[in-house]
């Protein structure tokens, strides 16, 4: 039975704290971590756990953490979680520098600790239909594949969030990574990439809004579209693979109102193909869910399996996100 830690009680927290309720055979809540004990005390009296202030002082009580943090304070904390032998689910993205990275993976590697990235899409049924739909070959050879989010964020974007050093970047930095991951896992590594982005609206220091054109070493070209500035969010995900033989698409929205409802918001996720005749192959209602992601880490610890997103697959998506944005700069700035 594991003992879990969770460090960071803000928005994604219930997200994990529901998924592991899902997992009561495997493993155990023993308490929740916020230096804000108005946060820590609500997500602990609505989980039915215990709320601390400082995760330093119960760290041997588990043996798993999930951190949820952030991003500047991804390196520090995991660093301080490993090297006191606690396996890590850090939500993504993994730092706000390669260098922190490295020592991230280099601390886990020494310390002999799971240590993965919590990129979710990926394990969602739905995207891994969609990614054996698209690379079996039943619609013929993939060669571009097109993401969009659409966020409605304005009213979010404050603190940490708002500034390019704690958070890294812009939502090109911070959010658009949930595609490049599930690009990068369908068609392989990125050739090259560039990215250009605006201001829609939020009042943050990095861009709200990018797009960004990829080039896979496979001959796949991507495209991504992302705005926290959407003035309506109608679609929230989408990604479209284009096959020789029908362009396939998959969509994801929320039903409710995502930021009020939280887990227990209701979701409608489709994946369609329009080719010789329009189908739709799935239809289902799974949303944010890290049931699958958490069932992942929990089987990466158990087994000393490498997980999928691991450190070194989530420095990747950093590295190609800071070249894409030096490279962007060179040309004159985003
Ligand atoms: N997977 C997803 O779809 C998804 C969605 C949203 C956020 N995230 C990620 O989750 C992480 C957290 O994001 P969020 O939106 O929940 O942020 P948030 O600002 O809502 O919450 C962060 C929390 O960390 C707390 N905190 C700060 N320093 C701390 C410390 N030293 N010890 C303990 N607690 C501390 C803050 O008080 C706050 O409650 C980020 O990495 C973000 O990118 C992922």
């Amino acid at each position: 039975m594991h003992r879990i830690g969770i460090i960071g009680c803000g928005w994604i927290a219930p997200f994990h704290l529901a998924a592991l309720q899902k997992f009561a055979d495997r493993a155990t809540v023993a308490w929740v971590a916020d230096i804000d004990s108005v946060r820590a005390d609500a997500v602990a009296s609505r989980y039915s756990v215990r709320a601390i202030s400082d995760y330093r002082e119960r760290l041997d009580e588990v043996d798993c953490v999930h951190i949820l943090l952030p991003h500047h304070l991804h390196c520090q904390v995991t660093t301080v979680c490993l090297e006191a032998g606690k396996h890590v689910l850090l939500e993504k993205p993994i730092a706000t520098s390669l260098e922190d990275a490295d020592t991230m993976i280099a601390c886990a590697e020494r310390n002999a600790r799971t240590l993965m990235v919590g990129y979710l899409h990926r394990y969602r049924k739905s995207i891994q239909m969609f990614k054996e739909i698209v690379t079996g070959g039943s619609y013929g050879r993939l060669f571009m594949l097109d993401a969009m989010m659409d966020e409605s964020l304005k009213g979010y974007l404050t603190g940490w969030t708002s500034r390019k050093e704690t958070l890294g970047g812009g939502v090109f930095f911070s959010s658009s990574p949930h595609m490049l991951d599930v690009m990068l896992w369908i068609a392989g590594d990125v050739r090259c990439a560039s990215v250009v982005g605006t201001h829609g609206g939020c009042n943050i220091e990095g861009e709200d809004t990018a797009c960004s054109i990829l080039k896979f070493e496979n001959g796949v070209i991507g495209v991504t579209r992302h705005t926290w500035a959407s003035p309506a969010a109608p679609i929230w995900y989408t990604m479209e693979a284009v096959c020789e033989q029908a362009r396939v698409r998959l969509t994801t929205s929320p039903e409710g109102d995502l930021f009020r409802d939280g887990p227990e918001c209701a979701w409608t996720t489709r994946i369609e193909a329009h080719g010789a005749h329009d189908e739709v192959l799935l239809e289902s209602g799974e949303g944010l869910d890290l049931t699958a992601e958490v069932e992942h880490f929990f089987d990466c610890v158990d087994t000393g399996a490498c997980p999928q997103t691991d450190g070194r697959a989530a420095r990747k998506i950093i590295e190609l996100v800071l070249n894409a944005y030096a490279d962007a700069e060179q040309r004159g700035g985003l």
